[in-house]
């Protein structure tokens, strides 16, 4: 929060110009209101803000009625205020008017991104589909790039009426009627009066609901997208697309434009959300924070908001991995995912001319040759004279120079396609390559070159549009995926799960290139995306079927029930690697919970429940200010109560204490509730795997439930020395029913990280 100083400092030295004339200068701010101090003369929120809008104005002719130009959005359900273009001088002044609480500068997001169902073990015939009616009496919001209305995802082939009690609508704009929503879009609106006060002279081409990027199309098709038979990117990951929950609807909020994304734009999508009644948020966007106080962050304080009214917000933990530290959306009301890859590759072929075939990972999207080329050996590929001289041949080249360097020359020298030998492991850019490229190791290009030498006449062809399931091990954490601590609340542990996020098909807005052949732009219907954008909708739609079957679960409970079910295990039975750190084991600051597991978070047994008041215990317990307190909760508090030991399925402790030299132990301790959601008598036990150097308890060791909805409580401790010797050392607590029908599992971690020395996410 700035201070005054410089307006003081222009008051009495008129002589600093440059600091005094950019006191003139305006910004947009949002600003946040008491909305409890609402003086009796007015009759609603938004007059008493154009009324103090034109109070403090530097124009002394400004009324209500004038001051409705700078007022760019009035907020209810988000937050309790207003975002307005305003000078700092104009700033000093409201800081003194009746209500004001605090504002910040509006700022730019960033978006989260660079066969999944089968994966997730989701089928017609038994689990969680069927059961939950694939979702149809649930709507699920996202904020995010806007919708192509005509993608077959979003048709409402075999959808029922839309449910009552929803209160959105269909706003029309540039190519976007009232028509274009129907009983799957059943919700659309556009956010962009943030986006204009920060650039006036900005022209938006698009001013409607409709997607010209592809990302917020993508993502609605992978929580919500109806059946499209036939789907592919170019022949890859063909199949049948859908989307997580099938039948639930999908209303969009198109805050995010290709010009940028500012929180005011933000802040207004979401207060529709919530005041239009959307039962689950998506999330696929966010910022870092400059401090750590999550009361700067619009979407903590938004989704807080979200959480009271019922609504569980999901969110992409971003794609600033793979250190420590790097989440962001991890306020602890939220769901933050992380992202994983999928059991699925593809492929393209080299065949040679002795019936010899390598197989390589390609997302080449043109049609090839057939016919057999020949093949010529050019080594390191440094002369684009030489290699046109090759045009219609496979050229091969071998890594020394960059390996785009060398990618850049065949192209260049327009050879018919290329075979590029390289040590390396290849990013997705490469594998996009827009003419027919080869990406192999130095082992099969061993196998290539004896090829050439042994044989007069070498030849070979490429074959592509290969898609390989089953591959193992999978899922991974992938190297982009954020990694927890979350800086701003490291008392609670984040990521919450993994998700499918690597090269996800999602449908596409058609008129957005997917890639370039040959100079040539090329289109598509569906697109392979990745990022952690990806990993939140497969959450939010499993959410979704959740809420379908236990309408009354409160957000805390539908998490609770997706993460204590998650798998820590991959498709070998091992632990889930990270691909950043050479698929050695992750921990679960990199995967939380584990890897989502619809089927089983239907019926979990024993849920971890939070209330609004619990979590208002821990921002007290953070020693929040009372003003902080208000901007984040909307309310007064008086924190007699306060607790930093949130009733979270997960827990984490800290052994960091390098204050003092004495080696005694020091002992955390966390207490926990659980209730049960099952009918009837159950008892579970506790199961708790070692963990190298500390003494893990839990008592009681035995929980009795009588009944439906009872609760009963326990506590953990963990016993280790001051400063723990690793980084991270991490375990679990799983209750396990007598039956063993039920395994309600909570990652532990334990950690000499010290979360406020961890730098903070660049943008
Ligand atoms: C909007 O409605 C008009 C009239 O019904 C129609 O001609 C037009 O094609 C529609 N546009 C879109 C984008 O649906
Ligand atoms: C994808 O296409 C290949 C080749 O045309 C075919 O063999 C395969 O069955 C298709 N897969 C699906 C899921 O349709
Ligand atoms: C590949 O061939 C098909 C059928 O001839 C054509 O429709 C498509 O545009 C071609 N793809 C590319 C990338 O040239
Ligand atoms: C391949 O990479 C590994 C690891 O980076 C390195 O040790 C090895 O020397 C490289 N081999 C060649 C032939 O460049
Ligand atoms: C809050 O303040 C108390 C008293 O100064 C201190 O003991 C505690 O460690 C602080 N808590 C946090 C989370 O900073
Ligand atoms: C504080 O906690 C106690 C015990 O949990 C409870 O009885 C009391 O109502 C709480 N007070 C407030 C103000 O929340
Ligand atoms: C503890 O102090 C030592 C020496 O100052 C330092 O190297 C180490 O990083 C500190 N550890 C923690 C967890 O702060």
């Amino acid at each position: 929060m700035a201070s005054l100083t410089l307006q003081i400092l222009c008051s009495i030295l008129f002589s600093v110009s440059y600091l005094c004339s950019s006191l003139a200068q305006s910004h947009t701010y949002i600003i946040h209101m008491d909305s409890s101090s609402i003086p009796k003369a007015f009759s609603g929120h938004q007059s008493w803000y154009l009324a103090t809008l034109s109070s403090i104005s530097d124009n002394s002719e400004e009324t209500p009625t004038t001051a409705a130009s700078r007022l760019i959005y009035s907020y209810t359900h988000s937050i309790h205020g207003f975002s307005a273009s305003l000078s700092l001088s104009e700033l000093g002044a409201l800081q003194k008017s009746t209500g004001y609480v605090s504002y910040t500068r509006d700022r730019p997001l960033t978006m989260h991104t660079t066969h999944t169902s089968q994966f997730l073990g989701l089928t017609s015939v038994s689990g969680l589909w069927p059961v939950s009616n694939y979702g149809q009496d649930v709507i699920i919001g996202l904020v995010d790039t806007g919708i192509w209305p005509e993608s077959e995802s979003f048709k409402d082939d075999g959808m029922t009426q839309i449910p009552s009690r929803w209160k959105g609508k269909c706003i029309s704009g540039t190519q976007f009627n009232a028509s274009s929503c129907n009983k799957k879009l059943i919700g659309a609106g556009f956010y962009n009066k943030g986006l204009l006060s920060n650039n006036p002279h900005l022209k938006i081409s698009m001013k409607s609901p409709r997607d010209t990027s592809g990302h917020g199309t993508h993502t609605s098709s992978i929580a919500a997208g109806n059946y499209v038979k036939g789907a592919s990117y170019f022949g890859y990951a063909n199949g049948t697309a859908r989307g997580m929950a099938p039948r639930a609807r999908i209303a969009m909020y198109k805050a995010a434009w290709r010009y940028g994304v500012f929180s005011s734009d933000v802040l207004a999508a979401i207060d529709q959300a919530i005041r239009d009644g959307v039962d689950i948020l998506s999330l696929s966007l966010g910022f870092a924070l400059d401090d750590n106080f999550l009361g700067d962050d619009p979407i903590a304080i938004a989704t807080f908001a979200a959480m009271e009214k019922g609504v569980l917000v999901v969110a992409s933990a971003g794609n600033d991995g793979p250190l420590y530290g790097t989440l962001i959306n991890g306020a602890p009301w939220v769901l933050t995912t992380g992202a994983g890859t999928i059991d699925r590759e593809f492929d393209g072929v080299l065949s040679l001319g002795n019936g010899m075939q390598i197989t390589f990972v390609s997302l080449y999207p043109g049609n090839s040759s057939l016919r057999q080329l020949p093949l010529v050996f050019m080594d390191v590929c440094r002369s684009v004279e030489e290699m046109k001289k090759n045009r219609n041949k496979i050229v091969v080249c071998k890594d020394d120079l960059s390996i785009s360097t060398q990618v850049e020359n065949a192209e260049v020298a327009s050879v018919y396609g290329a075979i590029f030998i390289s040590n390396n492991s290849l990013s997705e850019l490469y594998t996009r390559s827009s003419f027919p490229t080869a990406f192999i190791g130095l082992r099969d290009g061993q196998t290539v070159i004896d090829y050439i030498k042994k044989n007069i006449n070498p030849r070979g062809s490429l074959k592509y549009q290969k898609t390989v399931t089953g591959r193992k091990p999978a899922p991974l954490v992938d190297g982009y995926s954020s990694r927890g601590p979350f800086t701003s609340c490291p008392r609670v542990l984040k990521p919450d799960l993994l998700a499918p996020g690597s090269l996800v098909l999602g449908s596409w807005s058609p008129t957005t290139s997917v890639a370039v052949v040959q100079s040539r732009p090329l289109y598509s219907n569906f697109n392979l995306e990745s990022g952690t954008s990806m990993a939140a909708p497969h959450v939010a739609g499993v959410a979704a079927l959740i809420k379908e079957m236990h309408p009354d679960w409160s957000p805390a409970a539908i998490r609770s029930a997706l993460m204590t079910t998650a798998i820590p295990l991959d498709n070998t039975f091992g632990p889930i690697k990270d691909k950043a750190n050479n698929e050695l084991p992750a921990s679960p600051l990199d995967i939380g919970a584990g890897h989502l597991n619809p089927n089983k978070a239907l019926d979990p047994g024993l849920v971890y429940d939070a209330t609004v008041e619990d979590y208002v215990k821990l921002l007290c317990a953070m020693n929040y200010t009372a003003t902080q307190i208000k901007i984040i909760t909307r309310s007064t508090h008086n924190c007699l109560n306060s607790s930093l030991d949130l009733n979270y399925p997960s827990f984490i402790a800290f052994f960091n204490d390098n204050d003092s030299g004495s080696d005694a132990k020091v002992v955390r301790e966390f207490r926990r509730t659980v209730t049960n959601v099952r009918k009837g008598r159950s008892s579970y036990t506790a199961k708790l795997t070692a963990m190298s150097g500390l003494k893990v308890k839990v008592e009681p060791e035995k929980l009795v439930f009588k009944q439906k909805y009872e609760k009963q409580s326990y506590k953990l401790s963990l016993e280790g020395p001051k400063v723990l010797q690793e980084v991270v050392i991490h375990g679990s607590l799983s209750w396990v029913d007598d039956l063993r029908q039920y395994v309600v599992r909570s990652p532990i971690v334990a950690t000499s990280l010290v979360p406020e020395s961890l730098s903070k996410t660049k943008l």
